[in-house]
């Protein structure tokens, strides 16, 4: 591929020690992802997930190896970057309005004028009409449902229009069927905005459904099983996709690579 991808981590390794005792989080991470891929990871709990979006967001080194954003190894967070966390009861600002939250990552407060903070609240608007909650602009993150706050959290992070999107689990706390909608507005929003997404989960169905490809980590210390790409149609239905044949193949290969064999 002579195109630079977007990110690329190269032998990532990652332990913690405390009070005298250390996890090997990585074994040893390898992967690129191409500008406008939908990349899923999937892993088992505990694998090292959350530990490896951290250090792909600049929010933790990795011991060694080397992240490069667009060709240019990070050196903080990069700024045309957003992320998602599981926890939208925690991310968001429950003393903020909505639109304050999701004008948040756009506020300057000091050297902006009115004219730009005018500009930066209609931008927030935008964002949030994106989301459906047009009409909650002035609701509390407290005043929602859960699913409505991770729409919340969802617009905050699209409304700087990152280049790559970092999604951790993100819907991980919300019933089935607020889940399936937030599937589907993602996929929405990722199309509109044309978003690079890095999705994080242990749903394997959800991985499969939204994914162009999909890396299978092992239990910790985490490394990639396969990468495995998803030739499925789009757009992809929640039913009619899900029903395909090829959509079942993918999720036995995965549930395979992640059942713990018998004698282990
Ligand atoms: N700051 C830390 N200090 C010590 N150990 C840590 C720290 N962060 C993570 N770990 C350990 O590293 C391992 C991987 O954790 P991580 O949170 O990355 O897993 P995960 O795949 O995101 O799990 P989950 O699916 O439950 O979210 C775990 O054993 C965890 O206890
Ligand atoms: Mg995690």
């Amino acid at each position: 591929m002579a195109e630079i991808p977007l990110i690329r981590a190269t032998a990532l390794t990652k332990s913690f020690t405390s009070r005298g005792r250390t996890t090997r989080a990585i074994a040893d991470i390898t992967f690129a992802q191409a500008e406008g891929e939908f990349l899923g990871v999937v892993g088992p709990s505990g694998c090292g997930k959350t530990t490896l979006l951290r250090c792909l967001a600049g929010l933790d080194h990795p011991d060694t190896g080397t992240i490069e954003f667009d060709g240019h190894p990070i050196t903080g967070i990069p700024p045309a970057l957003s992320v998602v966390f599981q926890e939208y009861n925690r991310s968001l600002f429950p003393w903020l309005t909505t639109l304050e939250n999701v004008r948040f990552p756009l506020r300057r407060p000091s050297s902006l004028g009115r004219r730009a903070r005018a500009a930066t609240r209609e931008q927030a608007r935008e964002a949030l009409s994106r989301v459906g909650l047009a009409d909650f602009a002035d609701h509390h993150p407290w005043q929602l449902s859960g699913g409505m706050q991770q729409r919340v959290a969802l617009a905050r992070a699209i409304v700087s229009r990152p280049r790559l999107l970092l999604m951790d689990e993100p819907f991980a706390s919300v019933d089935a069927q607020t889940r399936a909608t937030l599937e589907q507005l993602t996929i929405t929003l990722t199309v509109e905005l044309g978003l690079t997404v890095l999705l994080i989960t242990h749903d394997i169905d959800e991985a499969i459904f939204m994914s162009d490809r999909v890396l299978v980590l092992a239990a910790r210390p985490t490394h990639i099983l396969r990468e495995l790409p998803i030739d499925l149609p789009r757009p992809r239905d929640d039913v009619e996709t899900r029903a395909l044949p090829l959509f079942q193949n993918h999720r036995r290969d995965i549930h395979h690579l992640l059942s713990p064999t018998p004698d282990s």
